[in-house]
Protein backbone atom coordinates (compact mmCIF):
# COMPACT_ATOMS: atom_id res chain seq x y z
CA UNK A 1 0.00 0.00 0.00
CA UNK A 2 1.40 3.34 -0.89
CA UNK A 3 0.52 6.57 0.17
CA UNK A 4 2.06 9.92 -0.18
CA UNK A 5 1.86 11.47 2.92
CA UNK A 6 5.39 13.68 3.27
CA UNK A 7 8.42 14.84 1.32
CA UNK A 8 10.03 13.73 4.34
CA UNK A 9 8.64 10.18 4.14
CA UNK A 10 8.81 9.75 0.44
CA UNK A 11 12.02 7.59 -0.43
CA UNK A 12 14.35 9.18 -2.28
CA UNK A 13 13.80 6.39 -5.08
CA UNK A 14 10.08 7.57 -5.64
CA UNK A 15 10.97 11.03 -7.18
CA UNK A 16 12.83 10.08 -10.03
CA UNK A 17 10.20 7.54 -10.95
CA UNK A 18 6.81 10.14 -10.39
CA UNK A 19 8.79 13.01 -12.52
CA UNK A 20 9.89 10.62 -15.26
CA UNK A 21 6.14 9.27 -15.66
CA UNK A 22 4.59 12.87 -15.32
CA UNK A 23 6.51 14.10 -18.50
CA UNK A 24 4.32 10.64 -20.15
CA UNK A 25 1.30 11.50 -18.43
CA UNK A 26 1.53 15.63 -19.87
CA UNK A 27 2.23 14.25 -23.24
CA UNK A 28 -0.18 11.82 -23.86
CA UNK A 29 -3.19 13.62 -22.26
CA UNK A 30 -6.14 12.52 -23.49
CA UNK A 31 -4.70 9.44 -25.21
CA UNK A 32 -3.69 6.70 -21.95
CA UNK A 33 -4.37 2.99 -23.08
CA UNK A 34 -5.14 1.98 -20.27
CA UNK A 35 -6.29 4.15 -17.41
CA UNK A 36 -5.05 2.68 -13.97
CA UNK A 37 -8.07 3.93 -12.23
CA UNK A 38 -10.49 2.23 -14.25
CA UNK A 39 -13.55 1.10 -12.28
CA UNK A 40 -12.79 2.74 -9.21
CA UNK A 41 -13.99 5.63 -6.70
CA UNK A 42 -11.70 8.06 -5.02
CA UNK A 43 -12.56 10.75 -2.64
CA UNK A 44 -11.32 14.18 -2.04
CA UNK A 45 -11.46 15.36 1.46
CA UNK A 46 -10.70 19.06 2.28
CA UNK A 47 -11.31 21.15 5.58
CA UNK A 48 -9.79 24.36 3.52
CA UNK A 49 -10.22 26.13 0.44
CA UNK A 50 -8.62 25.10 -2.55
CA UNK A 51 -8.74 25.78 -5.96
CA UNK A 52 -6.04 24.45 -8.00
CA UNK A 53 -5.51 21.36 -6.11
CA UNK A 54 -9.18 20.70 -5.96
CA UNK A 55 -9.67 20.85 -10.08
CA UNK A 56 -6.39 19.16 -11.03
CA UNK A 57 -7.04 15.90 -8.40
CA UNK A 58 -11.01 16.04 -9.46
CA UNK A 59 -10.11 15.92 -13.51
CA UNK A 60 -6.96 13.60 -12.98
CA UNK A 61 -8.91 11.61 -11.40
CA UNK A 62 -11.64 11.03 -14.04
CA UNK A 63 -9.21 11.22 -16.65
CA UNK A 64 -7.31 8.08 -15.29
CA UNK A 65 -10.82 5.96 -15.32
CA UNK A 66 -11.82 6.46 -11.77
CA UNK A 67 -14.92 8.11 -10.38
CA UNK A 68 -14.88 11.18 -8.11
CA UNK A 69 -16.46 12.42 -5.22
CA UNK A 70 -15.68 16.14 -3.34
CA UNK A 71 -16.23 16.11 0.34
CA UNK A 72 -16.30 19.18 2.41
CA UNK A 73 -15.09 18.46 5.78
CA UNK A 74 -17.56 20.18 7.20
CA UNK A 75 -20.45 18.35 5.04
CA UNK A 76 -19.90 15.27 6.54
CA UNK A 77 -19.94 14.21 9.94
CA UNK A 78 -15.98 14.38 10.74
CA UNK A 79 -17.29 18.21 10.53
CA UNK A 80 -19.43 17.88 13.45
CA UNK A 81 -16.53 15.69 15.43
CA UNK A 82 -16.58 11.96 14.11
CA UNK A 83 -12.77 10.80 14.69
CA UNK A 84 -10.73 10.66 11.96
CA UNK A 85 -9.97 6.90 12.35
CA UNK A 86 -13.60 6.15 11.80
CA UNK A 87 -14.24 8.21 8.96
CA UNK A 88 -11.25 6.47 7.48
CA UNK A 89 -12.55 2.74 8.48
CA UNK A 90 -15.77 3.82 7.17
CA UNK A 91 -14.49 4.94 3.65
CA UNK A 92 -11.61 2.37 3.37
CA UNK A 93 -14.50 -0.24 2.73
CA UNK A 94 -16.42 1.91 0.16
CA UNK A 95 -13.73 4.15 -2.24
CA UNK A 96 -10.64 2.87 -3.29
CA UNK A 97 -8.37 5.89 -2.23
CA UNK A 98 -8.47 9.24 -1.28
CA UNK A 99 -7.00 13.32 -1.02
CA UNK A 100 -6.87 15.10 1.82
CA UNK A 101 -6.27 18.57 2.15
CA UNK A 102 -6.80 19.09 5.95
CA UNK A 103 -4.80 20.98 9.09
CA UNK A 104 -3.08 18.96 11.17
CA UNK A 105 -0.36 15.96 9.39
CA UNK A 106 -1.40 13.49 11.86
CA UNK A 107 -4.86 13.26 10.71
CA UNK A 108 -3.94 12.37 6.88
CA UNK A 109 -0.99 9.96 8.35
CA UNK A 110 -4.13 8.23 11.08
CA UNK A 111 -6.58 8.13 7.76
CA UNK A 112 -4.05 6.20 5.82
CA UNK A 113 -3.46 3.94 8.61
CA UNK A 114 -7.03 3.16 9.86
CA UNK A 115 -8.44 3.34 6.17
CA UNK A 116 -6.28 1.32 4.69
CA UNK A 117 -6.71 3.09 1.06
CA UNK A 118 -4.03 5.20 -0.88
CA UNK A 119 -3.80 8.13 0.99
CA UNK A 120 -2.49 11.51 -1.08
CA UNK A 121 -1.69 14.60 1.62
CA UNK A 122 -3.18 17.92 -0.59
CA UNK A 123 -1.59 20.15 1.72
CA UNK A 124 -1.56 20.27 5.58
CA UNK A 125 0.05 22.66 8.05
CA UNK A 126 3.11 20.87 7.71
CA UNK A 127 3.94 20.10 4.33
CA UNK A 128 2.16 20.42 0.69
CA UNK A 129 3.99 17.61 -1.14
CA UNK A 130 2.00 17.45 -5.00
CA UNK A 131 2.96 21.19 -4.94
CA UNK A 132 6.59 21.07 -4.32
CA UNK A 133 7.24 17.37 -7.03
CA UNK A 134 5.32 19.65 -9.35
CA UNK A 135 7.72 22.38 -8.98
CA UNK A 136 10.60 20.25 -9.15
CA UNK A 137 9.10 19.16 -12.62
CA UNK A 138 8.12 22.54 -13.83
CA UNK A 139 11.93 23.76 -13.07
CA UNK A 140 13.17 20.16 -14.76
CA UNK A 141 11.27 20.61 -18.34
CA UNK A 142 12.10 24.24 -18.12
CA UNK A 143 15.63 23.97 -16.82
CA UNK A 144 17.16 20.49 -16.96
CA UNK A 145 18.19 18.46 -13.11
CA UNK A 146 17.34 20.85 -10.74
CA UNK A 147 20.54 18.56 -8.76
CA UNK A 148 23.57 20.92 -8.73
CA UNK A 149 20.72 24.48 -8.95
CA UNK A 150 20.23 26.99 -6.38
CA UNK A 151 16.77 27.69 -5.27
CA UNK A 152 15.93 30.69 -2.85
CA UNK A 153 12.75 31.07 -1.16
CA UNK A 154 11.35 34.35 0.21
CA UNK A 155 9.34 34.81 2.67
CA UNK A 156 7.18 32.67 5.28
CA UNK A 157 9.91 30.19 5.67
CA UNK A 158 8.25 28.53 8.44
CA UNK A 159 4.82 27.13 6.52
CA UNK A 160 4.38 23.60 4.81
CA UNK A 161 5.89 25.01 1.22
CA UNK A 162 9.55 25.79 2.57
CA UNK A 163 9.10 22.23 4.69
CA UNK A 164 8.44 20.70 1.43
CA UNK A 165 11.31 22.17 -0.18
CA UNK A 166 13.54 21.40 2.58
CA UNK A 167 12.74 17.64 2.50
CA UNK A 168 13.02 17.79 -1.29
CA UNK A 169 16.42 19.13 -1.31
CA UNK A 170 18.47 16.48 0.47
CA UNK A 171 17.06 13.63 -1.67
CA UNK A 172 16.89 15.49 -5.42
CA UNK A 173 20.80 17.21 -4.53
CA UNK A 174 20.23 21.15 -4.52
CA UNK A 175 21.12 23.88 -2.57
CA UNK A 176 17.95 25.09 -1.00
CA UNK A 177 18.27 29.02 0.51
CA UNK A 178 15.48 30.53 3.00
CA UNK A 179 15.17 34.50 3.08
CA UNK A 180 13.07 35.24 5.82
CA UNK A 181 12.85 37.28 8.97
CA UNK A 182 14.18 35.28 12.24
CA UNK A 183 10.34 34.57 13.53
CA UNK A 184 9.24 32.65 10.21
CA UNK A 185 12.74 30.55 9.80
CA UNK A 186 12.11 26.64 9.93
CA UNK A 187 12.77 25.05 13.06
CA UNK A 188 16.32 24.05 13.70
CA UNK A 189 14.60 20.58 14.70
CA UNK A 190 13.11 20.07 10.93
CA UNK A 191 16.47 21.25 9.29
CA UNK A 192 18.15 18.60 11.36
CA UNK A 193 15.65 16.02 10.25
CA UNK A 194 16.03 16.66 6.59
CA UNK A 195 19.74 17.14 5.89
CA UNK A 196 21.25 18.42 2.80
CA UNK A 197 22.63 21.89 1.97
CA UNK A 198 19.88 24.74 3.42
CA UNK A 199 21.30 28.07 4.02
CA UNK A 200 18.76 30.68 6.39
CA UNK A 201 19.29 33.82 6.47
CA UNK A 202 17.37 37.14 6.72
CA UNK A 203 19.28 38.68 4.16
CA UNK A 204 17.06 38.53 1.01
CA UNK A 205 19.88 39.79 -1.50
CA UNK A 206 22.32 37.02 -0.39
CA UNK A 207 19.88 34.30 -0.56
CA UNK A 208 18.90 35.90 -3.69
CA UNK A 209 22.34 35.76 -5.43
CA UNK A 210 23.46 33.44 -8.17
CA UNK A 211 19.95 31.85 -7.87
CA UNK A 212 18.15 29.46 -10.73
CA UNK A 213 14.69 29.73 -9.01
CA UNK A 214 13.06 32.49 -6.69
CA UNK A 215 10.15 30.98 -5.19
CA UNK A 216 7.87 32.48 -3.15
CA UNK A 217 3.99 31.72 -1.17
CA UNK A 218 1.53 33.84 0.66
CA UNK A 219 2.55 35.26 4.02
CA UNK A 220 -0.38 34.39 5.46
CA UNK A 221 -1.12 30.31 5.20
CA UNK A 222 -4.89 29.30 5.77
CA UNK A 223 -5.14 29.12 8.91
CA UNK A 224 -3.34 31.85 10.12
CA UNK A 225 -5.87 35.05 9.13
CA UNK A 226 -5.93 36.14 12.54
CA UNK A 227 -1.92 36.59 12.36
CA UNK A 228 -2.89 38.87 9.41
CA UNK A 229 -1.52 42.36 10.38
CA UNK A 230 1.62 40.84 12.56
CA UNK A 231 3.11 39.28 9.89
CA UNK A 232 2.31 41.48 6.70
CA UNK A 233 4.55 43.33 8.98
CA UNK A 234 7.11 41.84 9.84
CA UNK A 235 7.12 39.81 6.49
CA UNK A 236 7.34 43.45 4.95
CA UNK A 237 10.13 43.06 2.51
CA UNK A 238 9.93 40.01 1.72
CA UNK A 239 9.29 39.67 -1.89
CA UNK A 240 10.36 38.74 -5.47
CA UNK A 241 10.45 42.00 -7.49
CA UNK A 242 12.54 43.44 -10.40
CA UNK A 243 15.30 44.62 -7.59
CA UNK A 244 15.53 41.17 -6.06
CA UNK A 245 15.78 39.57 -9.52
CA UNK A 246 18.75 41.55 -10.79
CA UNK A 247 20.84 39.90 -8.18
CA UNK A 248 19.82 36.10 -9.63
CA UNK A 249 21.28 34.59 -12.53
CA UNK A 250 20.10 35.69 -15.26
CA UNK A 251 17.86 32.98 -16.60
CA UNK A 252 16.47 32.52 -12.93
CA UNK A 253 12.43 31.47 -13.05
CA UNK A 254 10.09 33.40 -10.88
CA UNK A 255 8.16 30.56 -9.32
CA UNK A 256 4.63 30.77 -7.28
CA UNK A 257 2.75 28.09 -5.76
CA UNK A 258 -0.21 30.53 -6.12
CA UNK A 259 -2.94 32.07 -4.82
CA UNK A 260 -0.71 35.37 -5.08
CA UNK A 261 -1.06 38.52 -3.12
CA UNK A 262 0.62 41.38 -5.74
CA UNK A 263 2.30 43.77 -3.46
CA UNK A 264 3.20 41.87 -0.48
CA UNK A 265 5.36 38.11 -1.30
CA UNK A 266 5.75 39.45 -5.24
CA UNK A 267 5.07 43.00 -6.96
CA UNK A 268 2.39 42.84 -9.73
CA UNK A 269 5.03 43.45 -12.47
CA UNK A 270 7.54 40.68 -11.74
CA UNK A 271 4.35 38.75 -11.11
CA UNK A 272 2.93 39.67 -14.90
CA UNK A 273 6.68 39.16 -16.45
CA UNK A 274 6.47 35.24 -15.75
CA UNK A 275 2.52 33.93 -15.78
CA UNK A 276 3.98 31.83 -18.10
CA UNK A 277 6.30 29.99 -16.00
CA UNK A 278 3.67 30.35 -13.03
CA UNK A 279 0.74 29.26 -14.83
CA UNK A 280 2.57 26.21 -16.30
CA UNK A 281 3.42 25.60 -12.84
CA UNK A 282 -0.10 25.47 -12.22
CA UNK A 283 -1.25 23.45 -15.42
CA UNK A 284 1.44 20.89 -14.17
CA UNK A 285 -0.38 19.81 -10.74
CA UNK A 286 -3.10 17.91 -13.35
CA UNK A 287 -0.29 15.69 -14.78
CA UNK A 288 2.23 15.14 -11.92
CA UNK A 289 -0.75 14.49 -9.91
CA UNK A 290 -1.76 12.16 -12.86
CA UNK A 291 1.35 10.48 -11.96
CA UNK A 292 1.36 10.24 -8.24
CA UNK A 293 -1.99 8.50 -8.49
CA UNK A 294 -0.67 6.19 -10.89
CA UNK A 295 2.77 5.55 -8.46
CA UNK A 296 -0.03 4.96 -5.77
CA UNK A 297 -1.88 1.93 -6.97
CA UNK A 298 0.94 0.10 -9.19
N1 LIG B 1 -1.25 25.91 -4.84
C1 LIG B 1 -2.38 25.35 -4.37
O1 LIG B 1 -2.37 24.32 -3.69
O2 LIG B 1 -3.50 26.01 -4.73
P1 LIG B 1 -4.96 25.76 -4.13
O3 LIG B 1 -4.93 26.19 -2.68
O4 LIG B 1 -5.86 26.62 -4.98
O5 LIG B 1 -5.30 24.31 -4.26
N1 LIG C 1 1.23 28.13 2.55
C1 LIG C 1 -0.02 28.22 1.82
C2 LIG C 1 0.02 27.38 0.60
C3 LIG C 1 -1.18 27.55 -0.31
C4 LIG C 1 -1.13 26.65 -1.50
C5 LIG C 1 -1.16 27.82 2.74
O1 LIG C 1 -1.03 26.85 3.49
O2 LIG C 1 -2.19 28.50 2.71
Amino acid sequence: MKHLLSLEKLPRAEFAPILRDAIVFKRERGRHKTPPLAGKTWALIFSKSSTRTRVSFETGIRELGAGVMFLNANDIQLGRGEPIKDTARVLGRMIHGAVIRTFAQRDVEDFAAFSQIPTINALTDDEHPCQVLTDIFTFEEMRGPIAGKVITFVGDGACNMPASWIFAAAKMGFELRIAAPKAFQPSAGLLQRAGGKIICTEDLKAAAAGADLLYTDVWVSMGKEAEAAERIKILSGYQINAELLKVAKPDALVMHCLPAYRGKEIDEATFEAHADTIFTQAENRLHVQKSILNWAVS
